[in-house]
């Protein structure tokens, strides 16, 4: 089983040979830096300008401006049809661009396709295995693509079985594999070749919620005790919020939306259309009139002795002060739409699509 407590992770970090990053490893030693606001410019390993693709009629990626810091796990998040595998094709030089461009590691993903594989691992929507052989059999067979045999690896196979939660199934035919299974020995896999940047289709499509749990602390742990940077879509919000650094909101191949989860919520807030959770002691008529006269207030709803106050701008700061100087006290108050799922549906309903 993956440790699905931070703590329980081992400490130690592994050697290229046990499985383990060498180079960015280091600077992840050197100190996880999740405050990505502090970065540089040379910190930025995955980057596209105006990155477009055209099917027909259809503009599938639509100008994107994107920009990835090294060791942080970014999620392309968007409905079905968003735009998130072509883009991640198109990183991957496996789809030419109409327009704009990707590059990795300063190189262009279309031009340098060959090393931009190299240094790139990708764990597809579907990945699949040779169902008649076992995973171990299955790693045996990627580690000499890479280049490893005898000793060195063997070992990295054991480690890294280990690491992603399969060593008891390791024996087993990848044909029995549940969808969670393929999907960790579908790590494992990637990681034979070491790569410092991982980019992940829906890595959580079909797997249980306790699966999940234990996918999000892997791919957390790539990124903060190798230092590998992750790039993962989804259309599961739920599922990979907490382990994003950032996330980028995709609908109909624009990003309507960029940042960490409360820098999304402060982008609703600034938009006018957020709402906000209130519950006040004593609640009575004249709390009524004093809410519905406050300016800016929009619409109030009443949820036993939650009120929930639409407005046209943050009313917050406004609405305690009065509250306070009327005598009030004040049991509950939150600015909705702080929370991811609340931020989707308000970008989703914008583009007139249903939330997936
Ligand atoms: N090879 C192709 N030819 C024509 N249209 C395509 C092709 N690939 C993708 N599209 C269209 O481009 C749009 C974006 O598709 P894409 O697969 O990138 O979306 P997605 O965000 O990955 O969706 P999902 O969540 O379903 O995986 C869709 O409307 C899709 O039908
Ligand atoms: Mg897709």
């Amino acid at each position: 089983m993956i440790s699905s407590e931070k703590k329980e992770f081992p400490e130690k970090r592994m050697s290229p040979e046990e499985g383990g990053l060498s180079r960015a490893g280091e600077d992840a030693a050197a100190g996880t830096d999740k405050n990505i606001a502090g970065k540089t410019e040379d910190d930025i390993v995955v980057r596209t300008e105006s990155l477009t693709k055209i099917y027909g009629d259809l503009t599938a990626v639509d100008h994107l401006d994107l920009q990835i810091r090294r060791g942080e796990v970014f999620g392309l998040l968007g409905p079905n049809g968003a735009g998130k595998t072509t883009t991640t094709l198109m990183l991957l030089g496996l789809t030419e661009p109409d327009a704009g461009k990707a590059t990795i590691h300063g190189l262009d993903c279309t031009r340098n396709a060959l090393q931009v594989k190299k240094a790139v691992g990708y764990l597809p929507d579907n990945v699949g295995f040779y169902g008649t052989m076992t995973g171990r059999e299955n790693l045996r067979f990627m580690g000499r693509i890479n280049g490893l045999e005898g000793k060195v690896l063997e070992e990295r196979i054991d480690r890294l079985l280990e690491r992603v939660g399969m060593a008891q199934a390791a024996d087993k035919k990848t044909g029995t594999y549940s969808r969670g299974m393929r999907q960790r020995l579908g790590i494992a896999d990637v990681l034979m070749k070491d790569p410092d940047i991982i980019i992940m289709d829906e890595p959580t499509l079909g797997i249980d919620p306790e699966g999940v749990r234990e996918l999000m602390w892997l791919i957390r742990d790539l990124a903060e005790r190798d230092g590998r940077t992750i790039l993962l879509s989804s259309h599961q919000l739920y599922q990979v919020q907490r382990v994003c650094d950032r996330m980028g909101i995709f609908v109909k191949g624009k990003m309507v939306a960029c940042g960490t989860l409360e820098e999304l919520g402060q982008q609703i807030g600034r938009d006018g259309t957020g709402a906000l959770e209130l519950s006040v002691y004593p609640d009575n008529i004249s709390l009524q009139r004093i809410l519905k006269e406050m300016k800016g207030v929009l619409d109030i709803e009443k949820n036993s002795d939650m009120y929930v106050i639409h407005s046209s701008f943050d009313l917050r700061r406004a609405l305690s002060k009065k509250l306070t100087e009327e005598g009030y006290t004040i049991m509950h108050l939150r600015q909705a739409g702080s929370d991811l799922d609340e931020i989707y549906r308000k970008y989703f309903e914008k583009a007139g699509e249903q939330v997936g």
